[in-house]
């Protein structure tokens, strides 16, 4: 039984969460194969808003097992408040959630680097969301970070001393001013642990490997977007992970073959979070507009997004690098009253007009251009069906697909989970 696997095209907040608590009854398990509490999947059903971290989003969903994947890292603390968020939805944790032991561990000196580095940065920070992602991926690439699987061990807590002992010194390097007070900090990891060693640790690429032999239906999440991908992304303007589809490789064990359908996930306009390069940025009303009615604060940070249009050269490239086989369009009610929408088709990079993302996409090399068609007034939010849909979308959706050669199978005309136009 193939994988199949839903990420965001854009730079995040593509509304991933959303889309995977609509498509779980489809499968047996959902599976987030990396990044971290910088993240925030935001769900919302019967009145309910719920932002989820680290928690896959399948985890409303009585058929489903979650699976926190090895690509992913865990701060132990956020898990907590996850897990006391979802107290009262009565959910049977230790089996509906199951933790790979080769998840790493965000230490509480992990965020301070994060902190430090960032201060030390100053103008040119990446504007990160200061959970500790890059320092805890750094030491799992560097060969020293702590993983779920030793706590364990016996000996984890003289192993995260000398880790954070090590961190500590090199907080000091950075030489910036930080406040902050260890020992309080600490407390509250190592209560933190106890609770997270309460949860049921499994060798997670066995575990999905048996899954699928035994024809269970999986589906794997990703967290950020395809140009904060550590490699394929706006570097360095990036978060510190795989991303992309490959990502679901190593962040699950998963065999490149053995995965299905790619769906990739778009608003039909871009936002970015943090600093970086963003050839369609907004800085008038309509940007102004898509901020306000498509209430663009990150979910993590509550920082306003940035807004934009439609940035096809991005979206294509996004497409390529993840082999996407069906598109989901979200949020296409907050674009309903401009008088006209445009879409960015080629950029303008250094005089010569171009439709491949560049090596360089700062202003100063590239200029989007845009194609302009025309707008729509109705309001979506209540529609249920793709025929009900203005003209005007029609012809845009058909437009992006004509472009993109990727069917658009879903589109999303609101926040709650009942908003969703399948076509
Ligand atoms: P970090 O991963 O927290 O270090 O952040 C690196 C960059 O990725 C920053 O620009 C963040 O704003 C951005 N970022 C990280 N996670 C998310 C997310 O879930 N949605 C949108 N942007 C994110």
């Amino acid at each position: 039984m193939a994988v199949d696997l839903l990420l965001g095209l854009q730079w995040g907040d593509e509304g991933k969460g959303k889309i995977v608590d609509v498509l779980t009854k489809n499968y047996d398990i959902i599976a987030r194969f990396q990044g971290g509490p910088n993240a925030g999947h935001t769900l919302e059903f019967d009145g309910i808003k719920h932002v989820l971290h680290t928690i896959p989003s399948g985890i409303f969903h009585k058929n489903a097992v979650n699976v926190v994947g090895n690509g992913v890292v865990i701060d132990p603390v956020i898990f907590k408040k996850e897990l006391d968020a979802l107290k009262e939805f009565k959910i049977d944790i230790k089996s509906k959630l199951l933790i790979s032991r080769k998840a790493h561990l965000i230490l509480p000196t992990h965020r301070l680097l994060d902190a430090a580095s960032e201060t030390a940065k100053g103008k040119a920070k990446i504007g990160s969301t200061l959970k500790g992602i890059g320092p805890t991926y750094m030491d799992k690439t560097g060969r020293n970070g702590m993983r779920v699987g030793d706590l364990e061990m016996d000996d984890w807590k003289e192993k995260y001393r000398a880790l954070a002992d090590k961190h500590e010194a090199m907080i000091d390097y950075y030489n910036v001013d930080i406040e902050y007070d260890l020992a309080e900090l600490e407390t509250d990891f190592f209560a933190s642990v106890e609770e997270l060693k309460q949860l049921t640790f499994i060798d997670s690429e066995e575990y999905l490997f048996q899954a699928q032999k035994s024809g269970k239906k999986i589906l794997a999440e990703g967290a950020q977007g395809s140009l904060l991908d550590i490699d394929f992304g706006t570097y360095p303007f990036v978060t510190s992970s795989n991303t992309t589809a490959a990502g679901a490789c190593t962040g699950l064990g998963v065999a490149p073959n053995q995965i299905g359908d790619v769906k990739g996930i778009f608003k039909a306009y871009t936002t970015r979070v943090g600093s970086g390069p963003f050839p369609t940025e907004l800085f008038d009303e309509d940007g102004e507009t898509m901020g306000r009615v498509g209430n663009e604060f990150g979910a993590t940070t509550g920082r306003p997004r940035r807004c934009g249009w439609l940035d096809l050269v991005a979206l294509k490239y996004a497409v390529q690098v993840n082999g996407v086989t069906q598109l989901m369009m979200m949020k296409a009610d907050v674009l309903s009253g401009f008088e006209s929408i445009k879409v960015c088709t080629a950029y303008n990079y250094k005089g010569e007009e171009i439709t491949h993302l560049p090596y360089n996409i700062e202003a100063e090399n590239v200029t989007p251009i845009y194609s302009e068609m025309k707008g729509w007034k109705e309001d979506l939010t209540k529609m249920s069906s793709a025929e009900e849909l203005p003209e005007a979308l029609k012809s845009y959706i058909s437009f992006l697909e004509k472009e993109l050669e990727v069917p658009i199978t879903i589109v999303s005309v609101g926040p709650d989970r009942t908003q969703t136009i399948l076509r």
